[in-house]
């Protein structure tokens, strides 16, 4: 690949201005050739990129994105993390442990070419990620839409009595909100805060649990969720005859949820042995396996997490609260389901879905501080959390299509093993000490 010709980077503002997460879900292009028309920007289709030297790797991406020098070091460099750092990010630290960083090509969201950053030591991970991308950018690429950023945090009231506590929390809601929402001046300024204050009562274990609904605008939020519910659960035992129990924030952030959706003509799913229109059919059909069947659900979903967690991990954010958040988002109806689904529209072209809750922010703690991070956050060009979350979910939605595909034609382990043994000859033909 040619890097010195590919375009140079748009500006951020550009960047943005370009990104329309919060607009209606747009129609994906009908024409099977929308992926063959000249993007505004840099586009984000690198062919070649596997074959060329790391170094040469990090100067396509600069050459992309237009990254300064110290972001391209700290997404070169294996061992970034200074020392004081560690010491500030958790307690005990004794050094860093290392993953892999690689970069993700051919996504399109919302109109717009990314490369993404993923951290992660499973081999076919970034294969997969990319194909996916590639497949989905033959319709157009991924249309993303992502809620406001609100959290919910939960206040446990052990209730000591029956009471009317409809009547009481009705009348108050408003001015718990408000109280929840005082010395929270830097969020209220940024258009945040707490908004509503809902609640339910589980009588097996005589509690009032209150649900918190707090807009943390570019932050995940836990911290800010988990300081208001301590706060508003002071004024409950003057309100109500309650004990108070716990007081923190649910990773089941129903109210912040990411959509995203891709067309795939059918003809792209042609290969030399299989037939693309029956390669749609059978992803489908493998879609339906996970919907009817748990244990193919989870294997499923593991895909999925596959292409997210190391979009999240990458970019400082807590892949723990995610993946929580995914698995819990999954069983909502009782029954544990595949987060993404598949069927064909009129045209006999595949069609998917995604939908789940991403809690990711862009200010704050690790995302702020941490190198690697912030440079992963310079590349995506540096995303409000909601354009964030389109990003990654879109990346799920592109691991899971990858996957499905494989399965539904040649097999995983043709293309997992024949990554495996060319990413080893690679290793072998530059001698692993030079690089
Ligand atoms: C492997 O890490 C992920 C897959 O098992 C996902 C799937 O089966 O859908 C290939």
């Amino acid at each position: 690949m040619d890097v010195k010709s590919a375009p140079t980077s748009r500006s951020k503002t550009a960047a943005k201005e370009d990104s329309q997460d919060s607009s209606p879900v747009r129609k994906h292009e009908d024409s099977e050739l929308a992926s063959d028309r000249k993007p505004e920007g840099p586009s984000s289709r690198l062919p070649g990129f596997y074959e060329l030297p790391r170094s040469e790797r990090l100067r396509a991406v600069q050459v992309f994105s237009g990254l300064q020098e110290g972001d391209i070091d700290a997404l070169g460099h294996a061992s970034n993390l200074r020392g004081d750092l560690i010491d500030v990010f958790i307690e005990n630290g004794v050094g860093t442990f290392a993953l892999p960083l690689g970069i993700a090509t051919n996504f399109k969201v919302n109109d717009r070419d990314v490369l993404v950053p993923m951290a992660v030591e499973e081999t076919s991970v970034l294969a997969a990620a990319s194909h996916g991308a590639k497949l989905a950018r033959s319709g157009g690429g991924f249309v993303a839409t992502s809620t406001a950023p609100i959290m919910t945090g939960q206040i446990q009231l052990l209730l000591d009595r029956e009471c009317d506590y409809d009547a009481v929390l009705n009348e108050r809601k408003q001015q718990l909100i408000e109280y929840a929402n005082r010395g929270q001046d830097r969020l209220m300024a940024r258009g945040g805060g707490a908004l509503d204050l809902t609640w339910r009562f589980i009588p097996e274990i005589r509690s009032l649990v209150l649900h918190l609904h707090i807009n943390t605008c570019d932050a995940m939020g836990a911290n800010i969720v988990n300081t208001m519910c301590e706060r508003v659960s002071t004024l409950m035992p003057e309100l109500l005859p309650v004990d108070i129990g716990l007081r923190i924030l649910t990773n089941l952030t129903d109210r912040r949820t990411t959509e995203v959706s891709c067309r795939v003509p059918k003809g792209a799913l042609t290969t030399p042995e299989f037939d693309g229109a029956r390669v749609a059919e059978r992803i489908v059909m493998a879609y339906q396996f996970a919907a009817h069947d748990v244990h193919r659900a989870a294997t499923n979903n593991k895909g999925i997490m596959n292409g997210i967690d190391p979009v999240v991990i990458a970019t400082g954010n807590d892949w723990r609260a995610v993946e929580a958040g995914a698995h819990a988002y999954a069983s909502l109806s009782g029954r544990y389901l595949p987060l993404a689904t598949w069927s064909l529209d009129g045209n006999g072209d595949l069609t998917g879905q995604i939908k789940l809750p991403l809690a990711v922010g862009v200010v704050g703690g690790v995302t702020r501080l941490h190198p690697s991070a912030q440079a992963a956050l310079s590349l995506l060009g540096q995303p409000d959390a909601r354009e964030l979350a389109n990003i990654i979910a879109a990346v799920g939605l592109a691991q899971n299509l990858s996957a499905l595909r494989a399965l539904a034609s040649e097999g995983i382990q043709r293309g997992h093993m024949s990554l495996h043994r060319s990413n080893l000859d690679l290793l072998g033909r530059r001698g692993a000490s030079k690089e």
